[in-house]
């Protein structure tokens, strides 16, 4: 059994794991505190993790009920992230392992989204063929990755500017809808028309970038000129579209480009309705297996991180106690 932390961002995450089974996954949330001020404030962040890190743990042992000394290996994502809110995670991830005498494996964030799809929550195993291609969407990264195996990735595509979770974020913001914007948009969108308002789709011909700087462009130009007038619902389906049918072409050009069984799709923006329907239903017309994690293994959780940390401790790979944090990082083995 594996105990996993994940704090790289707004959410304080411990998780129990034993291989690919989730028996706990804890997860509490800052958002209502970065409310206050539209976004997530770095120092605040590190904050409120120190605060969390000790029950959010606890609460995972409870949950599972099963006691520290179960514990084989401590992991907790040491990269990239926010380095104070990253170094909360790891200081506790640190003190468990030495208390316990038990290894420690630090995680790259976006290697536990691309495996989080691996991840079972029930008694039904997930099968994932490989290699396949990750989608990752997020409030930080739009990449579409080919994962030849487990810590074997090779990056095909990234955003050149805003992500698609910070399309959705900033968009929410200028139609006054709040934050976090994805989760607004998705309800705003509910009964609204997607094709009464024009909105850009970037680069359209090229799976290999990504840019949606210019539809946050268009969306305030929009606010601008609609004025009163504006239907929210109708702007926010128009949004959500533009941003699913970026995704879905691309996606589609990339299956077809490399021939992969699999397209798998993570992180927060996976947890849309929108962007899932829209992927399964294009999967299943061009026979490609679609997969993608309960909502709840979408946006950032401790759960992925014990399973990436679970494949690598399984090939005998382990850090130390000197393990660090850094802001930024490739994946592993990226070529
Ligand atoms: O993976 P995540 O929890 O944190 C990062 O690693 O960035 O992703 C957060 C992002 C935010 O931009 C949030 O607005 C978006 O995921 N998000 C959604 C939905 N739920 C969360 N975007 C669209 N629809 C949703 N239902
Ligand atoms: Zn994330």
């Amino acid at each position: 059994m594996i105990l996993a932390i994940e704090s790289s961002c707004d959410e304080t995450s411990a998780a129990l794991v034993e291989g690919a089974r989730v028996l706990a996954n804890i997860v509490s949330s800052q958002v209502d505190l970065h409310r206050q001020w539209g976004g997530v404030v770095p120092e605040a962040a590190a904050r409120a993790h120190v605060e969390a890190i000790v029950p959010v743990v606890a609460e995972a042992f409870a949950l599972a009920a099963r006691s520290p000394a179960d514990v084989r290996a401590v992991a907790a994502t040491n990269r990239p992230g926010l380095v104070g809110a990253l170094a909360v995670g790891v200081a506790a991830a640190k003190a468990w392992a030495y208390a316990l005498g038990v290894p420690i494996l630090g995680v790259h964030h976006l290697e536990g989204h691309i495996l989080s799809p691996l991840a079972q929550l029930g008694d039904q195993p997930v099968a994932v063929p490989f290699p396949h291609l990750s989608l990752i969407v997020s409030g930080g990264h739009t990449e579409v990755v080919d994962v030849e195996a487990p810590g074997r990735y090779r990056l095909l595509s990234e955003t050149i500017d805003d992500a698609a979770g910070e399309a959705f974020d900033k968009s929410a913001r200028l139609l006054g809808l709040g934050y976090p914007g994805g989760r607004a948009i998705q309800e705003a969108a509910v009964g609204g028309r997607s094709d009464r308002y024009r909105l850009p789709r970037a680069l359209a011909d090229d799976p290999f970038r990504f840019s949606f700087s210019g539809l946050k462009t268009a969306v305030l130009r929009l606010v601008e000129t609609e004025g009163d007038r504006l239907s929210v619902p109708d702007a926010a389906a128009s949004i959500q579209a533009a941003i699913v049918d970026v995704l879905v072409e691309k996606s589609t050009r990339l299956i077809e480009q490399t021939d992969r069984a699999a397209l798998t799709l993570v992180g927060g923006v996976a947890a849309n309705r929108a962007l899932r329907e829209a992927l399964a239903d294009r999967c299943r017309k061009v026979g490609t297996r679609f997969v993608t994690p309960a909502p709840e293994l979408c946006t950032d959780n401790a759960a992925m991180i014990g399973i990436a940390a679970s494949l690598r401790w399984g090939n005998g790979d382990a850090d130390d106690l000197l393990l660090d944090v850094t802001s930024s990082a490739p994946l592993p083995a990226w070529s």
